[in-house]
């Protein structure tokens, strides 16, 4: 099946593992269409079953990543398009289409939980405009992407405190979904950076991933600052938040790295060609 097999090479990423090829845009978008048709099925009919006191330890942070997970995408639509027709590649628009549909789907899910618990949704966000400023500072798709990466990061962390701070089933079957969801997201943009990295000069990639620590270094101190109170009710004290914060970028930068995929033209960027198993 087309899912399980992008989520099984996950385990191939390993330095003594296979490389593996990066998948096309268009194998991209069979993923994020079949992924729709294999929802988990949110228990809504059986209540929310959350108690007033641990929805007010998460609810300021709940209300924030909603917001934050409804964007509409225009800009990094605008981005993919201009970007896609640089590389020759128009199959590419349709997969960020899917994916901004996956991130537009956790929020209505999320904001269909807020209203039913009867919490208002935010209309605006300073983590949310201080994220979208990063990137509308320099509009191509390397800043779009390198951003999305490190919140996603975080966003593996915040889904699963959200998790474990509520027995409530319809949230933790939400946070479940969207964990699972987020992954590939991590893949999927760490690719199209290994990409845009594959070229780069020895010296300039290093300075690269060093300006990705000393930024990622001030996005995770950002969330923890902005959502601790949620975090430690799902078990995240700042050690344990940091440690795994790290450990999870640690992973994304192996992601991206170019060296970690095979490609079969070293010159044109053209990646293998990916076997789809539907
Ligand atoms: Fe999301
Ligand atoms: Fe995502």
């Amino acid at each position: 099946m087309l899912v399980e097999w992008i989520r099984k090479r996950f385990d191939k990423t390993g330095p003594d593992a296979d490389l593996p090829a990066v998948l096309t845009s268009a194998g991209w978008q069979a993923y994020f269409h079949a992924n729709a048709q294999i929802l988990r099925e949110i228990p809504w009919a059986h209540g929310l079953g959350i108690t007033p006191a641990e929805l007010a330890e998460i609810v300021d942070s709940l209300r924030a990543w909603q917001f934050g997970e409804t964007s509409d995408g225009a800009h990094l639509l605008k981005a993919a398009g201009k970007y896609a027709e640089q590389i020759g590649d128009p199959d590419l628009v349709g997969a960020v289409e899917a994916f901004i549909a996956e991130e537009q789907r956790h929020g209505a899910t999320l904001g269909q939980y807020l209203d039913r618990a009867g919490v208002p949704r935010k209309q605006a966000d300073w983590g949310d405009t201080l994220f979208r400023a990063c990137r509308y500072w320099l509009p191509n798709m390397e800043t779009w992407t390198t951003p999305v990466i490190m919140v996603e990061t975080h966003a593996l962390i915040f889904y699963n405190a959200m998790r474990l701070a509520t027995d409530c089933p319809v949230l933790r079957q939400i946070c479940t979904q969207i964990l699972a969801d987020e992954i590939p997201h991590i893949r999927f943009q760490c690719e199209r950076l290994a990409h845009i990295l594959h070229d780069r000069p020895r010296w300039l990639y290093t300075l690269t991933i060093l300006l990705h620590r000393i930024f990622f270094t001030g996005i995770t101190l950002a969330i923890w600052l902005g959502h601790r109170r949620a975090l430690k009710a799902g078990g995240y004290g700042f050690g344990c938040f940091w440690r795994t914060a790290w450990m999870k970028m640690h992973w994304a930068w192996r992601l991206m790295a170019p060296a970690g995929y095979q490609w079969q033209d070293e010159t044109a960027l053209t990646p293998a060609a990916a076997t789809i198993e539907a």
